[in-house]
């Protein structure tokens, strides 16, 4: 029962898939979770990309100390975040709704200089079908390229913007609320298109179809077959798990490692997600 566990009981991490994903269970995410029990989520994270925890209650000011416990929350740059709470978002398809919030393959917000390193997902009112979250390995996708494409990947950099208009469709129905009146289509960075993780050493993938625009010194034109080739790639199903929402799920996953893809399957329904992403580093 939520609100009831022992805080020190030891974790069950269980895989949920061969590439990706563990649901970690015998926590409260609302306690306060001792500094042993924090390390092995972490380092759960490390090992599973993903982790995913069932049944559990947060409120805010709950959620903003889980969070914390993990880096920096960081505001959401397009969307206002909850009254007194900036860095939750609230992610929300309402029953009369069409699009969901970054319905396509990402990394969050590779456009950012300095992206997040993770992204914290509490799922409040959950459809009663559709709406899982897929998310993608990309340690894998960069280890099973051959090892000439992976010589010419190493040394890349890549466009990122903000405004590639797929994914700006995937938030039109949230920009009314922008701080400060952005449009969503001003944010550009550069970034390795292959990145070490600060943790764990491994190459890992870094391009995405919502933001990856071309290779840094081409063309569009150019970049567009290897880059199409990658995104194809990157997601294939053995590099992916699928997670099923249910109330009071919480996912939490490793954005300088991983993908993840919301799919948009429940029209009718109303699905309300509170978002929290944490501070990364440059990537490297
Ligand atoms: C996101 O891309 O952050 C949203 C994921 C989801 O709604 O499942």
């Amino acid at each position: 029962m939520p609100g009831t566990r022992d805080a020190t009981t030891p974790l069950h991490v269980v895989p949920v898939a061969g590439a990706i994903g563990a649901e970690i269970s015998g926590v409260d995410l609302a306690a306060k979770l001792p500094a042993e029990t924090v390390a092995a989520i972490r380092q759960a994270l490390l090992d599973h990309l993903v982790v995913f925890f069932r049944d559990q209650e947060l409120t805010p000011p709950q959620l903003m100390a889980f969070a914390a416990r993990f880096g920096q929350p960081v505001a959401y740059p397009f969307v206002k975040g909850l009254d007194g709470f900036p860095e939750i978002t609230p992610i929300l398809k309402r029953e009369e709704d069409c699009i969901n919030f970054g319905g396509l393959w990402h990394s969050d917000t590779t456009y950012q200089q300095v992206p997040p390193m993770g992204t914290i997902l509490y799922g409040i009112d959950i459809p009663p079908y559709g709406g899982d979250t897929e998310f993608a390995n990309q340690y894998l996708a960069y280890e099973t390229l051959s090892a000439s494409l992976r010589r010419v990947l190493d040394g890349l950099t890549a466009v990122q913007a903000s405004g590639k208009g797929a994914v700006r469709k995937t938030r039109s129905g949230m920009m009314a609320q922008a701080p400060a009146g952005l449009k969503g289509d001003e944010l550009t960075a550069r970034h390795p298109v292959v990145r070490s993780h600060p943790e764990t050493g491994r190459k890992a993938l870094y391009v995405n179809t919502a933001h990856t625009t071309r290779f840094d010194g081409m063309t569009e034109e150019e970049s567009r077959p290897i880059l199409d080739f990658l995104f194809r790639h990157q997601v294939k199903a053995e590099f992916t798990c699928r997670f099923r929402w249910t109330k009071g799920a919480v996912a939490f996953w490793d954005n300088r490692c991983s993908q993840h893809n919301p799919i948009n399957d429940y029209h009718g329904f109303r699905r309300l997600m509170h978002r929290v992403t944490l501070a990364g580093e440059p990537p490297q």
